[in-house]
């Protein structure tokens, strides 16, 4: 199977969130025709109904979860997304999951169970964790950051180089089917190191402070998160932040060709754009 890029149809999942709007904008830079698919659109992951409008006709869909793709109920979900659209003949499908989380793998098996033509692209920490999302605002408003990373080393990729690996991935025929590419950015640095670097950028002094996983759920349930949910998260961090991803990933140079962006660039950019403006 090969696909005319400029006569496919790609749903994009999560196309308001970070790696969703990357994904959109790589694809229509690609000359693919982009159908976004977020809640603003009608669709909604906890309303199967809504699935098939989405779907129907389309060539190819960009899966992402939009809670952690570990948290219960993920594999289920996108499982069932996965079949419906093999259902309705969209059989090329990209999961984003994550690098070194146990857990993400029961949604990465139900994807492959799906009978898709599929493709996984498994990211390591995203470097626009701390300029969107709910990082960014802890750091604007009280110039630190509080997390229970301790001194532990991370390759921060750009979500921009995510989009362009999935819209490679989709663009290059049957290459990447049935495969897993991991992607991570070039550099291995402490969340200390990474807060300094975007302070220098921002020309402010932003400090990090290492606190423990238990610690930081208790911080969450203080803020209203739901027990269940923080009970996941303090899993979840405890197993990605433990030293097992302190390594580089090389999926954007097998895919892209190219060295991944540097969380340096990012940092630059996003503080040139005032994301860490102090108020
Ligand atoms: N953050 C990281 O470092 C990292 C690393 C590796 C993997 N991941 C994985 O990345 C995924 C999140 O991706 P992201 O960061 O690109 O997303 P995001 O920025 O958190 O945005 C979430 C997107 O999902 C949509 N959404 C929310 N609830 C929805 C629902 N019920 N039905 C349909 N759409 C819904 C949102 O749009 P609306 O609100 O408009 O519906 C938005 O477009 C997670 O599965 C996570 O495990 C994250």
């Amino acid at each position: 199977m090969t696909h005319d890029a400029k006569n496919m149809t790609v749903v994009v999942t999560g196309a308001s969130g970070r790696t969703g709007g990357r994904v959109a904008q790589a694809a229509e830079a690609a000359g693919l025709t982009v159908r976004a698919a977020s809640r603003a659109q009608g669709f909604d992951y906890a309303n199967p109904s809504t699935w098939a409008d989405v779907l129907r006709g389309a060539d190819a869909a960009y899966v992402v979860y939009p809670s952690d793709i570990g948290a219960p109920g993920a594999a289920e979900a996108v499982g069932a997304l996965a079949r419906e659209a093999v259902g309705l003949g969209v059989r090329r499908l990209v999961l984003l999951s994550s690098r070194g989380q146990d857990r993400a793998r029961a949604a990465e098996e139900a994807l492959h169970a799906s009978g898709a033509d599929w493709t996984v692209v498994r990211a390591s920490w995203f470097a626009q964790n701390f300029s969107e999302g709910p990082l960014v605002e802890e750091l604007r408003l009280s110039g630190a950051l509080v997390f229970p990373a301790g001194e532990v080393r991370e390759p921060f990729v750009d979500v921009r180089d995510i989009g362009e690996v999935v819209v490679a991935a989709l663009t290059a025929g049957d290459r990447y089917v049935g495969q897993t590419i991991t992607v991570s950015g070039p550099r291995l640095l402490t969340f200390g190191e990474a807060v300094a670097e975007i302070g220098e950028a921002a020309g402010r002094p932003l400090t990090y402070r290492a606190v423990s996983p238990r610690q930081y759920g208790d911080n969450l349930a203080g803020f209203g998160v739901p027990p269940e949910e923080v009970e996941a998260l303090v899993e979840a961090f405890t197993q990605l932040l433990d030293g097992r991803n302190a390594h580089l990933s090389d999926g954007v140079q097998q895919v892209l060709g190219r060295e991944p962006r540097d969380f340096r660039q990012f940092a630059r950019e996003a503080a040139a754009a005032g994301t860490w403006k102090g108020v």
